[in-house]
């Protein structure tokens, strides 16, 4: 009944994948992948597995920068471009592996200076500009882990990811350009820091040139790494030594610290980034939209794609500055060949008329990916014939912060795709859907049944949180927190989160820290927040707030309270509507019951209610609505 779409043949015949087959051994095969990396001590034992914990190419040694910038070097390739660079105002760089090896072993010989140490945790709060690539390079060159903020977030975020794992420098900027103005990030990392005392110094990259206050922590990137030597020692590291800690929201108020490790991060990533994106490195242009503070940014902007060479473009801005074309602005320019986004882009792209992309020369791409969120099959459509002129596969990534890496998708030679399945675990991933008995069903949970080389390694500082929110509801098995059904050919459709996960713009956002930080106002008595779906950014945040006895109402207050979530998180926490609501529908031992909340965000009738220790209250939330409804 499902449309799908075989590999054309001529991508087919030339693809890096013919076969989407499991194979046969395991371990055999990801020890096949590892050797993709230049190790300096081969590892004794492909898996240790002792549930949860696992360890990968036991006692092998390498070093993630040297993988991705000085063997391309030492092959010859120094001359390849690394990075078409786009400012948004329209400023370039190109930036060759021989560039990319000097900035490198210049900002490791700055974090050497500056005392940083291997092991320990340097934070990087930076816009989309190269130097992000070169910081998170140069912390892996001397093997302290970064810890990468997204610039969006507020510095109340900042602060508590800085102190959670302990991070002794930051590296950040004057600011970036977003939406055609310059956008300050130090007084973030400013009021950050005076709540950081572990923080010794903060390293400044001058991108915009504004004001900025200066204090005797801080130190120019320009004036130090700018001067620094390039001459720099890569020691090998231990293929478990900790690659990077990168914060993710969890179903409680507090973020988790997802932690990564060296060799097997390194190697999912680079036989991923080939195998799923059909990777020629001679020849291709890649282009990855994520931000590298999310983990997309980490794995196929950074460590992926460079590992396995790529030439690929890196984009500071957002797609309609300074125009609404920009990006196939971009894609024509640079003659990109292999575009990697977000539904909720795609689905913005849709509403502004397929007459924008029509306007430029597109006919340089060959593969489209989406990550992010299950992509609605009418985007999917779009998507394929609009962007893709309805030659290119298009590969639906799923995945997580967690895993590392791409689990199940496409591969774009091999697969035959069905618009809105990620369908098929990769090559050596091995995932199932469970029902609560943990007995294989149609529709259930997504488990993965088998420990994966770029599998998180732990929370930082919580092994208790990590048993607990991944392994106990299936013993052995991952549990990753998403719906899934299995159709009659095996294929796997994902179906969402079904935690207190929201997904908005493909960014995941907890419930229950946008309803801490609203109730942290004092106007504010009690909150409960829904994800209720949205036509563009898939969830849009609503929260239903109880205010206060002593709170002044208004419409004023609503604004302040959506402001106040913007302080406290990061403007992509804002809530899309605040409702003011005298009660909250709760069951009779005190759990809010959000399905409830969510069918009135939604606009559609209220499900059972009998659970409810007062059923009259849902009638008292909605006539309270019905003026604004
Ligand atoms: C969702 C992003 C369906 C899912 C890489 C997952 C998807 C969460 C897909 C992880 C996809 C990501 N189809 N759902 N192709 N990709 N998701 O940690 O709910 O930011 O659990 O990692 O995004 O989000 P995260």
């Amino acid at each position: 009944m499902d449309n799908s779409y075989p590999p054309p043949a001529d991508f087919a015949a030339r693809a890096n994948l013919t076969s989407d087959a499991q194979p046969a051994d395991r371990l055999a095969f990801w020890a096949t992948q590892a050797a993709r990396l230049d190790w300096e001590r081969p590892w004794d034992e492909v898996l240790r597995w002792e549930p949860p914990n696992a360890e990968w190419f036991t006692g092998g040694t390498l070093n993630a920068a040297v993988n991705c910038v000085d063997r391309h070097v030492a092959a010859g390739l120094g001359d390849r471009v690394a990075i078409h660079w786009e400012g948004e105002p329209g400023d370039t760089r190109t930036i060759t592996y021989a560039d990319l090896h000097d900035e490198v072993r210049r900002a490791a010989n700055v974090l050497t200076e500056l005392g940083v140490h291997a092991g320990e945790r340097v934070a990087i709060y930076l816009p989309m500009i190269p130097e992000a690539v070169v910081a998170m390079l140069a912390c892996a060159r001397i093997g302290a882990p970064h810890t990468v903020v997204f610039g969006g977030f507020s510095a109340e975020s900042l602060a508590a990811r800085i102190t959670d794992c302990d991070a002794r420098l930051v590296i950040t900027a004057d600011g970036g350009f977003r939406r055609g103005a310059a956008s300050a990030l130090k007084p973030q990392v400013d009021a950050a820091v005076a709540r950081c005392p572990g923080v010794l110094n903060v390293l400044v990259v001058q991108r915009t040139g504004q004001d900025v206050e200066w204090t005797e922590r801080d130190l120019w990137w320009h004036e130090t790494v700018g001067t620094a030597s390039t001459a720099h020692y890569a020691r090998a590291f231990d293929a478990e030594h900790p690659l990077f800690v990168l914060y993710t929201s969890g179903t409680t108020a507090k973020p988790k610290g997802i932690l990564h490790t060296t060799g097997g991060y390194l190697t999912q990533a680079a036989y991923t980034h080939h195998a799923v994106f059909d990777l020629k490195p001679e020849t291709d242009v890649y282009w990855c939209t994520a931000d590298v503070g999310w983990v997309t940014g980490h794995s196929y902007l950074v460590y992926g794609p460079l590992a396995n060479g790529a030439t690929q473009v890196m984009y500071e801005g957002t797609p309609d500055s300074p125009h609404r074309g920009r990006f196939w602005e971009l894609v024509a320019k640079y003659g990109v060949t292999i575009l990697y986004t977000a539904p909720t882009a795609i689905r913005t792209f849709m509403k502004w008329g397929e007459e924008l992309p029509a306007g430029y020369d597109l006919s340089s791409l060959r593969l489209l990916g989406s990550v992010g969120e299950p992509i609605n099959p009418e985007a999917w459509r779009w998507y394929h014939e609009h962007i893709g002129g309805g030659r290119c596969p298009i590969v639906d990534t799923w995945w997580q912060t967690e895993t590392g890496a791409i689990m199940i998708s496409p591969l774009p030679g091999a697969t035959a795709t069905k618009p809105g399945a990620a369908q098929r675990p990769l090559p050596g991933v091995s995932a199932d859907v469970f029902d609560e008995a943990g007995q294989p069903t149609e529709v259930g949970h997504l488990v993965l049944t088998e420990p994966w080389p770029s599998m998180l390694r732990g929370i930082w500082g919580d092994p208790e949180r990590y048993r607990d929110t991944y392994w106990a509801t299936y013993p052995e098995n991952y549990f990753a927190g998403d719906g899934a059904r299995r159709d009659a050919d095996g294929d796997i459709w994902l179906l969402g989160r079904v935690d207190d996960v929201m997904n908005v713009s493909g960014h995941r956002i907890s419930t229950t820290e946008v309803e801490s930080a609203l109730v942290n106002h004092p106007a504010v008595a009690e909150a409960a927040v829904v994800g209720a779906s949205d036509a563009t950014t898939g969830q849009g945040i609503v929260a239903f707030v109880i205010l206060r006895e002593s709170a002044e109402l208004g419409e004023e207050l609503v604004g302040r309270l959506r402001g106040h979530v913007a302080e406290q998180i990061g403007a992509i926490a804002k809530p899309r509507q605040i409702l003011l609501v005298p009660e909250l529908p709760k069951t009779r031992s005190g759990k809010i019951m959000r399905r409830l909340l969510r069918d009135v965000a939604e606009r559609r009738p209220f499900g059972d209610v009998t659970t409810l220790a007062d059923s009259s209250v849902m009638d008292l939330i909605v006539e309270g609505l019905a003026p604004a409804a």
